[in-house]
């Protein structure tokens, strides 16, 4: 049975991703700070305590969950909001760490197990907020749009030994941590309107999409950043007075 092993698997899209997984046939292995926010429906994963910026945690989860992944999803995120001006250097780094140098050791570490074997996958989890940035969101949009590159470094060095790594860029997702926001709907009315689609997305529009890049159909895509956005940053010129 193919291995998927999510981090930050326990709520929002990563929760969501686990489910598609296991539904698709994946045995699933999750790694997350704690163990409490585990979904009735995902207990039967394997679950390994760890932090991704902590790379024994990493290296722990990968040499106990009893086989290679065939499938590993760079889920686990963090956002926080403030102007840059009032943005220290350590408020800064965290977001670098969890965001973008977590996600690129979870990758090595994964890959060097798996580039013997001749085969895997790797998607990671990036946004729209580091294609079209937004004021108040500092390292977020950075380690998004440096993990957009690194997703095509990845495919460039490891593409050769037999691994696809892609790129999800979720847009206006209404779930995960961005559940609070729409709790207001005048919020999901003003925003919904200004996607081409005319509505938010939802965490199973993401997982979908990383089980597609994950599966042998899409076996000829490498390196690439899918966008899931119902348009959304294609939008532009609508937005333009005429
Ligand atoms: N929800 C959205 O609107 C949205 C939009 C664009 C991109 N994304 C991206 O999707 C991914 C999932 O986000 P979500 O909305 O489900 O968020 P969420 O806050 O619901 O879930 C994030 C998960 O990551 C885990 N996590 C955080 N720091 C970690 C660390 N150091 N080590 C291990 N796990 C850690 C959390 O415990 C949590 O389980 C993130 O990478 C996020 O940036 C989300």
């Amino acid at each position: 049975m193919a291995l998927a092993f999510i981090t930050g698997g326990t709520v929002g899209l990563g929760a969501e991703t686990a489910r598609r997984a296991l539904a698709a046939g994946y045995e699933v292995a999750v790694l997350d700070l704690s163990s409490d926010r585990v979904p009735e429906d995902l207990k039967g994963v394997q679950f390994f305590e760890g932090d991704v910026t902590r790379e024994e945690t990493v290296t722990a989860a990968l040499d106990g969950m009893g086989a290679v992944p065939d499938l590993v999803v760079n889920n686990a995120g963090i956002v926080t909001f403030m102007p840059l001006i009032e943005t220290t250097q350590a408020d800064f780094e965290r977001v670098i760490a969890i965001n973008l140098t977590g996600a690129v050791s979870v990758s090595r570490l994964a890959a060097e197990r798996m580039i013997p074997r001749g085969s895997g996958s790797i998607v990671n989890i990036t946004s729209t907020g580091g294609i079209c940035t937004s004021p108040g969101t500092h390292a977020y949009a950075a380690a998004k749009r440096g993990l957009a590159a690194m997703t095509e470094l990845m495919a460039q060095e490891w593409g050769p030994l037999g691994l696809r790594i892609n790129a999800v860029a979720p847009g206006m997702i209404h779930g995960g941590m961005s559940t609070t926001v729409y709790d207001d709907p005048e919020v999901v009315e003003r925003r919904r309107t200004g996607v081409p689609s005319r509505r938010l997305g939802t965490e199973s529009d993401i997982a979908e999409a990383v089980m597609w890049l994950a599966s042998d159909a899409a076996s000829y895509v490498n390196g690439h950043e899918l966008v899931v956005d119902g348009g959304l940053t294609k939008n532009m010129m609508s937005m333009i007075p005429r």
